[in-house]
């Protein structure tokens, strides 16, 4: 008898995890406006683009999004998605962001021997290092050059404290006080460290302030036109 009862208990917590769990993936399938607010702040420079203009429709099936939103319940997703509207993929970014000067392109690194770092930085997706709807522009740490620059020698290095000395000592926090990431600002590139840009200013660049490189950028990104 009293065995049985545990069985019984058991089975009906079972069946309430059961019935939560669904509850909670029809939730995370509700339609976009619905889930607005849980969605964030735009990044900057974004808050006037349409929702569409990132978020197209979904060209896989229910049955993929319930499978996606279970994934992302065990874990093993990154985001949720909401029920018509497939993941952001790069090609919604590059639409707006073209730039053929780009010297870390997302392409790149969909090649096989970059697998692992693929892992750790997310280098072949723009959504790795710019989350939307956090605000920041840039939501990945600063040190992450390390990564891939980890050998780095330069033949003749122009830099009072060379580049391989800088790599030994895990100086990553000065590579983007030197560097822009994607290349597309005009500027002089400084040859002693002391000249670079200070972290704290690369900090609030990755939040919200003016860019700290002098130059202008170079490949402007492009402003949809609602007018017509
Ligand atoms: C500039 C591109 C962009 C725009 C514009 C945008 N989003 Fe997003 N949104 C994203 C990215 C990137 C994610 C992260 C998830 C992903 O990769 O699909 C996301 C995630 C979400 C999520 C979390 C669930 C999901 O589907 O992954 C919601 C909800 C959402 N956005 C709602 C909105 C709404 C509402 C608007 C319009 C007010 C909007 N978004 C505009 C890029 C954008
Ligand atoms: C419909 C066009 C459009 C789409 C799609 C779009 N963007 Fe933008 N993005 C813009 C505009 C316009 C700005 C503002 C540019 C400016 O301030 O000079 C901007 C600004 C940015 C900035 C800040 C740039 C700066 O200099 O401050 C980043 C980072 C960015 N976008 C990344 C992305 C990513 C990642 C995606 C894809 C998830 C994306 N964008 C999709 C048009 C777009
Ligand atoms: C591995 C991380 C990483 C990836 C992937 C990445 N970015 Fe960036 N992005 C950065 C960093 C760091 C900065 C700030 C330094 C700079 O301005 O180059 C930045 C700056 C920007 C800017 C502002 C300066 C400019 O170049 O106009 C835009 C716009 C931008 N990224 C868009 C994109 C788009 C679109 C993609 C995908 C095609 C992408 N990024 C992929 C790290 C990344
Ligand atoms: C995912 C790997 C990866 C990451 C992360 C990465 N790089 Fe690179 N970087 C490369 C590759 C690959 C090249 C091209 C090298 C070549 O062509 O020989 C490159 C080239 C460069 C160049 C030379 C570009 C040119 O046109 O000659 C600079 C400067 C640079 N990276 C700086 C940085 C800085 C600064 C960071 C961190 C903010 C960084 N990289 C992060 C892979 C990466
Ligand atoms: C004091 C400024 C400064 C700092 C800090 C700095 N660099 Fe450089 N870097 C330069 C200069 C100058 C060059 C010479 C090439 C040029 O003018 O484009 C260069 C060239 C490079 C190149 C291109 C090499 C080639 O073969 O053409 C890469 C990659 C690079 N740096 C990565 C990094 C990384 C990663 C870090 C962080 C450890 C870093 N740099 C820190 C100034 C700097």
């Amino acid at each position: 008898m009293v065995k049985r009862t545990y069985r019984w208990r058991f089975n009906l917590a079972y069946i309430i995890g059961g019935i939560l769990a669904v509850a909670i993936v029809l939730v995370l399938m509700s339609p976009l406006s619905d889930s607005f607010i849980a969605a964030g702040p735009m990044l900057i420079g974004h808050e006037t683009l349409k929702c569409q203009e990132c978020h197209q429709d979904e060209r896989g099936t229910l049955r993929q999004q319930i499978q996606a939103n279970v994934q992302y319940l065990l874990g093993n997703r990154q985001n949720a998605v909401s029920a018509g509207y497939r993941t952001v993929i790069n090609k919604d970014c590059i639409q707006c962001h073209r730039r053929p000067n780009d010297r870390h392109p997302v392409y790149r690194f969909l090649e096989p021997k970059y697998s692992e770092v693929r892992q750790l930085v997310g280098a072949h997706q723009c959504v790795s290092c710019h989350r939307e709807h956090q605000a920041n522009r840039v939501s990945i740490d600063v040190e992450f050059c390390q990564h891939c620059h980890d050998d780095i020698a330069l033949k003749n290095d122009p830099v009072d404290v060379s580049h391989q000395k800088l790599a030994a000592d895990k100086r990553w926090d000065t590579c983007l006080g030197c560097h822009d990431f994607h290349g597309n600002h005009e500027m002089k590139i400084p040859q002693r460290l002391s000249e670079r840009i200070q972290l704290e200013k690369i900090g609030e660049y990755f939040l919200r302030a003016k860019p700290p490189y002098p130059g202008k950028i170079i490949h402007k990104a492009l402003s949809p036109d609602y007018e017509k």
